[in-house]
C-alpha cells in the first residue's frame, strides 16, 4: 500500500476521496477550516444535512456525483479533549472499514493539528489502521473479481511538519509491511508452511542486505547441540525440524542484542495426545510466533536502526506417527535437564525451551519469546490482550509501555515460586505439564527454568495472533507492533 505526504489536496478527480476530520457538533480544526472554505462550504453544509455527529465512532462517504470533484469522507474524531491514543486508534479503524466499502482508488487525508496527539503519532496510527486492515489473503483464490485493491493514500498536512510527517510515514510504512508479512506466513496452509519454508522466508529477508546474515541448523546439527526435547517435537513429522537464526547488526559489535525467540510449529495436531477435530485447521497458526519475528525484522530492515537484533526460530511441525513421541517419554534438553514428556500436545515449551538455551551464548540485553502457547491465555484474557509473563519487572514495564503505545496491548501474569511445584515430576527434572489451574503460568514457568541468564519475558499470543472461525478469520499480525516499538524504544536507552 502506497502512503505519501504533501502540503497540497487535489479537489477535482472523483476518483479520489478528500478526508476531512470532523470533530464533536461539526467542529473543524485548522486545515479542515481552509479546505471547507476552497470547496464553498460543502463540508458544513453536509455535516447539517446528513447531521453528522463528529463522534469517533462515525464515519460518511459521500461520493461525488460530478466527475471533476473529489469525494469525500467526514471522519469523526469525537471531543477534542477527549482524544487519545486508544480514540484516535478507534477513529482510524472506522477510516479505514469506510474507505474498505468505498470502493476509492486513492484517498488525501486531512492531518493538521490533532490537539493533544502529536502529528507524528497520527501518522503512525493512521498507517497502521490502514495499511492492515485493507489487507486481503486472496493468493489462493482464482478469480480475479473478489480480490481487494488497496488505494494509495496521502497525509495532508502543513509545510512546518512535512519533514516530522514523512518519517512517521517510513515508521508506518516499515510497520505495514512487517504486520502483513506476519499476517501472510500466519495465513499460509500448513500444507505449503512448513519448517523448510520458514527457514526460506527467513533466508529472504537476510539477503542481499550486509547488516544481516540467516543460517539455517538442521536436525542433525541439533542433535550435536543436545537438543532431546526440541528433537522430540520434530520426530513425529515427515518435515525435518529447523532452527532458524537471522542476525541483525546495525549497532556496534560489542553492543549486546536483543533477541525474540518465536514457536514455529508449523501445524499441531497434538501428536499422540492428538487434539480434537474442530477447528483444528486453525492450528495451522501455531506458527505465529516465529511469523512474528520474521515480521519485526522484516520492519527492522527497513529502518536500519542502531541496535542489534537477533531472531531465533524454533521451527517443527507437531504430529502423530509411529517415530513420534508417547506421554511418559523422558528427553534431555540442552541444558542437560530432564523433561517428562506427559501430554505431547505441551510441545511449544519443549521445542522453545532448547531455543531458549541456544541464545545463551549471546549475552543478549533481552530476550522476548512469543508464542501461541497455551488455550488457558484465552481463557484468562480473551483475543483483546495478550500475556506477558518474565523474570525482570524493568523489561516487563517496557513491553507494557510499547504495547500500549502500539495499540496492542499486553497484560502481565505472575510466575511466582509457589506455581513451579506444579511441574515436579517423579521421575525426570520437570513435566511438560503443570496440570489444572494456571496453564499459562506454569508453561512458562517451564520455560523460566531455561532463561535464567538473561533479562526474559514471554509473550502468549494465543488469543491475539489470529481471529478465530467466521468469515473475518485471519492472522492479526500481533504483536509487531509492540514488539517495533519495544524495539525501537531501545535506540534511547
Ligand atoms: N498451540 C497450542 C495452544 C493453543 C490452543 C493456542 C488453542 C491457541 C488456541 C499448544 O501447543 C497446546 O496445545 N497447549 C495445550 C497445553 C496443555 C496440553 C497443557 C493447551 O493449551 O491445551
Ligand atoms: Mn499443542
Ligand atoms: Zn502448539
Amino acid at each position: 500500500m502506497e502512503f505519501n505526504c504533501t502540503t497540497q489536496i487535489k479537489t477535482n478527480d472523483s476518483t479520489h476521496c478528500i478526508v476531512v476530520p470532523v470533530y464533536d457538533e461539526g467542529s473543524l480544526n485548522t486545515l479542515a477550516t481552509q479546505t471547507n472554505t476552497t470547496l464553498d462550504n460543502q463540508v458544513n453544509k453536509l455535516v447539517s444535512t446528513l447531521s453528522f455527529s463528529g463522534s469517533n465512532s462515525d464515519c460518511s462517504f459521500v461520493p461525488s456525483t460530478d466527475e471533476t470533484q473529489s469525494s469525500l469522507i467526514l471522519w469523526g474524531l469525537g471531543k477534542p479533549e477527549d482524544l487519545s491514543p486508544e480514540s484516535f486508534t478507534k477513529s482510524c479503524n472506522q477510516l479505514a472499514s469506510t474507505i474498505k466499502t468505498s470502493k476509492i482508488s486513492a484517498a488525501s487525508i486531512l492531518l493538521g493539528d490533532v490537539d493533544k496527539l502529536s502529528q507524528e503519532h497520527a501518522a503512525i496510527t493512521i498507517a497502521q489502521a490502514l495499511g492492515t486492515s485493507l489487507y486481503s489473503f486472496d493468493k489462493y483464490k482464482s478469480s480475479e473479481q473478489n480480490k481487494t485493491v488497496a488505494p494509495a493514500i496521502t497525509l495532508v498536512g502543513d509545510e512546518a511538519h512535512q519533514s516530522q510527517i514523512s518519517a512517521a510515514l517510513e515508521y508506518g510504512k516499515a510497520l505495514v509491511k512487517g504486520v502483513n508479512l506476519t499476517k501472510d506466513l500466519g495465513n499460509e496452509p500448513g500444507n505449503v508452511c512448513t519448517p523448510t519454508f520458514l527457514a526460506e522466508q527467513a533466508e529472504a529477508i537476510a539477503k542481499g542486505d550486509k547488516n544481516f546474515s540467516c543460517s539455517v541448523l538442521d536436525e542433525s546439527e541439533l542433535e550435536e547441540l543436545g537438543m532431546g526435547a526440541f528433537l522430540s517435537v520434530a520426530k513425529g513429522s515427515s518435515e525435518p525440524g529447523k532452527l532458524i537464526v537471522v542476525k541483525y547488526q546495525g549497532g556496534a559489535k560489542d553492543q549486546a542484542p536483543h533477541v525474540l525467540v518465536g514457536k514455529g510449529i508449523t501445524f499441531d495436531t497434538g501428536g499422540i495426545s492428538l487434539k480434537p477435530g474442530a477447528q483444528m485447521d486453525e492450528m495451522k497458526y501455531d506458527m505465529c510466533g516465529a511469523a512474528s519475528v520474521l515480521g519485526t525484522l522484516s520492519a527492522i530492515k527497513q529502518l536500519q536502526p542502531k541496535l542489534n537484533i537477533i531472531g531465533v526460530i524454533a521451527a517443527a511441525e507437531n504430529m502423530p506417527a509411529g517415530h513420534a513421541s508417547k506421554p511418559g517419554d523422558i528427553v534431555t534438553t540442552a541444558s542437560g535437564q530432564t523433561v517428562e514428556i506427559l501430554n505431547t500436545d505441551a510441545e511449544g515449551r519443549l521445542v522453545l525451551c532448547d531455543a531458549l538455551t541456544y541464545v545463551e551464548q549471546f549475552k543478549p540485553s533481552s530476550v522476548i519469546d512469543i508464542a501461541t502457547l497455551t488455550g488457558a491465555c484465552i481463557i484468562a484474557l480473551g483475543h483483546t490482550t495478550s500475556a506477558v509473563m518474565s523474570n525482570n519487572e524493568e523489561l516487563v514495564n517496557k513491553i507494557l509501555d510499547a504495547g500500549k503505545e502500539a495499540s496492542d496491548k499486553a497484560w502481565q501474569l505472575p510466575i511466582w515460586d509457589e506455581y513451579q511445584t506444579q511441574l515436579d515430576s517423579p521421575f525426570a527434572d520437570m513435566q511438560n505439564i503443570g496440570g489444572k489451574g494456571a496453564g499459562s503460568i506454569t508453561a512458562a514457568c517451564f520455560l523460566s527454568r531455561f532463561t535464567k541468564a538473561y533479562p526474559w519475558a514471554h509473550l502468549d499470543i494465543a488469543g491475539t495472533a489470529w481471529v478465530s472461525g467466521g468469515k473475518d478469520k485471519g492472522a492479526t499480525g500481533r504483536p509487531v507492533p509492540l514488539l517495533l516499538r519495544y524495539l525501537m524504544n531501545q535506540l534511547g536507552e
